[in-house]
């Protein structure tokens, strides 16, 4: 097995691309903050469909964590990342230290507006959380220069923000979605996981029938579905509700017929899971 290349700086990231630029392979890009799982890897295998050379960007975003969340300790695993990336067959993971990034330091540059949507769902709890993701995203964008980059489903509102932020700004970037991987009970895969205690794991695990208790009620419309995943969502006494929500395809309001998004978020302890589904609404 192929060993990838890490790279740690912007310059040698730069001298690294620069043989795959002269004869214009195509790159694709999968930013992740590490802690690499099921998840990652079928992003990369999605990458690897669509461009000759893959780059795997590997940096805990300090400006996407809010006062009090989980920055100091997110898990971080480099040796075991750089060893997923080589079973993945991916060709350079570029970790950056903070200063390569923010030069200026954490919040001290300019930054993002993720704009009105930005605001909403996830924003409503985390108002920074979409500046800072927008932010290290643009400019892994452009240190990378990638024709394409692939973000997972499992961060609907991320993956519908990102995909604006290429077309307001822009950039000759193609954004790709990929399903969410789920475990055999269904819980979506997610670096946070590791945080759950065994009886918080079994408990999360109502976050995904809920997913699919709403599409059991779809024809009936957006109502019936977030009222459905919502009083699954209540039974379990050990989740807490921060919000049920249906939407159309890109956050905005849900349409009578359809195609829609449902998305759930929930405490768990002191652990935040998110989770969406789509929708196909009416009749
Ligand atoms: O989804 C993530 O892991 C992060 O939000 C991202 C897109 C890598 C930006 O830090």
């Amino acid at each position: 097995m192929m060993r990838p290349l890490l790279v740690r700086t912007r310059l040698d990231l730069d001298a690294t691309l620069a043989a795959h630029r002269a004869v214009q392979s195509t790159v694709a890009l999968v930013p992740t903050m590490g802690a690499l799982h099921a998840g990652h890897a079928e992003l990369i295998r999605r990458a690897r469909d669509e461009a000759a050379v893959v780059v795997v960007s590997i940096f805990v975003n300090p400006t996407q964590f809010g006062l009090g969340e989980d920055l100091d300790r997110y898990p971080r695993q480099l040796a075991a990342d750089v060893a997923l990336c080589a079973a993945g067959g991916v060709d350079v993971v570029f970790a950056p230290d903070v200063h390569a990034i923010y030069p200026e330091g954490p919040g001290r540059g300019i930054s993002i507006d993720p704009g009105p949507d930005g605001r909403l769902l996830e924003g409503a709890s985390r108002p920074t959380h979409f500046a800072g993701v927008l932010t290290v995203v643009t400019k892994l964008f452009a240190l990378v220069r990638p024709q394409v980059a692939v973000f997972g489903e499992k961060d609907y509102q991320q993956l519908v923000l990102i995909t604006r932020l290429a077309r307001d700004l822009c950039l000759p970037i193609r954004v790709l979605g990929v399903p969410t991987v789920r475990a055999e009970d269904g819980l979506a895969v997610s670096s946070r996981n590791a945080y759950l205690d065994a009886d918080g794991r079994t408990a999360a695990a109502v976050l995904s029938r809920a997913l699919v208790a709403g599409q059991a009620q779809q024809r009936a419309g957006a109502d019936a579905a977030g009222a459905a995943a919502r009083q699954l969502l209540e039974r379990e006494t050990a989740v807490d509700i921060d919000y049920v929500a249906v939407t159309d395809r890109v956050l905005g309001p849900a349409p009578q017929t359809g195609e829609a998004r449902l998305l759930v978020a929930t405490r768990v302890g002191a652990t935040r899971l998110i989770d969406n589904a789509a929708l196909s609404l009416g009749g």
